[in-house]
């Protein structure tokens, strides 16, 4: 049937995947809620009373259509990072920046960079725009951004990712390196830079935001700290003629009122955001602890999960897990594969957690 439909030639090469199996798809399949929701890397703390109130009263408005502009919480976006209104593009999360910045730069058959296993949506969009991946592995748990680099050179990509701190693996780099990593990069490579877990990561991964570079374009998101995945709104940090392409070809309505008038409210609440970062470093040491005792070994995290390292029955934990209703998820590929990856839920969920992992894991060692 597909032949007689005129989909473009790349789009009836792509094969039908699902980028992520949402938790409650596994609810329908196992006819039965989760106990525990522990894969997404959701925040597990809720969403400031402040934004609640926002999003509560912009529901009034939500007849009108949005500020296409996000005016309001850019020009506080601007304040925040010093740097100016042109320099910001608000959209609906940094997965849709992600497709954008695809689209931009990448022509069928390009190449673009990213490390081999890191964060899936951005490869999804490069296959959706025909662009031809090319991946540099880990080197043990961390990104390898020499490797990186040499790729780049070496397929000459106008396009490379790095999420810092990473995920699947939680580990991150301090900014200096990161900056040697931009500055050995060629004239016409644009870097994305995905931020989307910096909040809970440790000082020195900060740096400033100079976007004097045209090839750098950080990129932020309300969907982790800040506890609205769901309203799908982050934003992108740029030099202007990066945003300015980008209003070319964005939605401009794609970020709804609620969601613009949460995050705004939701800046404005910086003791919440610090709430939960200490309740998310509370648990970070909550699943070391409980690695130790179960003789596992967590890698070390800037982000708000862990990753616990199994070895080659990470998969089948994992379903174990799931028959005991407890959803995380694990690295796709190999060799990062050996590990589960588990979000750091409330002191009840990491109860729970621990309580099913010491219950299966024998179940999985020799
Ligand atoms: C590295 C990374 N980037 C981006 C995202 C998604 O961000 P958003 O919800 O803003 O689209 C995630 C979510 O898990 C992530 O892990």
């Amino acid at each position: 049937m597909d032949s007689v439909l005129p989909f473009t030639p790349l789009v009836r090469s792509l094969p039908a995947v699902v980028p992520f199996v949402p938790p409650e798809a596994l609810e329908r399949r196992n006819g039965r809620p989760l106990k525990v929701r522990v894969g997404a890397n959701e925040s597990a703390f809720g969403i400031s009373p402040l934004a609640r109130e926002a999003m509560r009263q912009a529901v009034d408005q939500v007849s009108w259509y949005n500020d296409p502009e996000a005016y309001e919480l850019r020009h506080v976006l601007a304040r925040l990072h010093g740097v100016a209104l042109e320099e910001i593009c608000v959209a609906a999360g940094i997965d849709e920046l992600l497709g954008l910045m695809v689209r931009l730069v990448v022509e069928p058959g390009d190449p673009v960079v990213t490390s081999h296993g890191s964060y899936p949506t951005f490869n999804f969009h490069v296959a959706g725009f025909g662009g031809r991946l090319c991946t540099a592995p880990y080197q043990g748990d961390h990104t390898d951004l020499d490797a990186l680099a040499a790729e780049v050179k070496q397929t000459r990509a106008h396009l490379v990712y790095l999420a810092n701190p990473d995920n699947p693996m939680g580990t991150w780099h301090a900014a200096p390196q990161v900056r040697a990593f931009i500055d050995q990069l060629p004239a016409d490579c644009l870097v994305i830079l995905d931020e989307a877990y910096v909040e809970f990561a440790p000082a020195e991964i900060h740096f400033p935001c100079d976007l004097s570079d045209p090839r750098l374009i950080r990129m932020r998101t309300f969907s982790k700290a800040h506890g609205m995945a769901g309203a799908r709104i982050g934003y992108a940090l740029a030099h202007r003629q990066v945003v300015a392409a980008l209003d070319k070809i964005r939605n401009h309505f794609a970020v709804n009122r609620m969601a613009q008038a949460g995050a705004l409210a939701s800046l404005g609440d910086q003791a919440f955001l610090q709430g939960v970062v200490r309740q998310v470093e509370e648990g970070r040491r909550d699943y070391q602890a409980l690695a130790a005792e179960l003789g596992l070994r967590a890698i070390p995290s800037g982000t708000n999960f862990v990753a616990l390292e199994i070895g080659p029955e990470a998969r089948r934990l994992l379903e174990l897990l799931l028959e005991n209703d407890v959803f995380v998820r694990m690295p796709g590929i190999a060799p990062l594969d050996r590990c589960i990856r588990v979000t750091v839920g409330t002191p009840q969920e990491r109860a729970a957690f621990a309580q099913v992992l010491r219950h299966v894991l024998p179940q999985v060692q020799p």
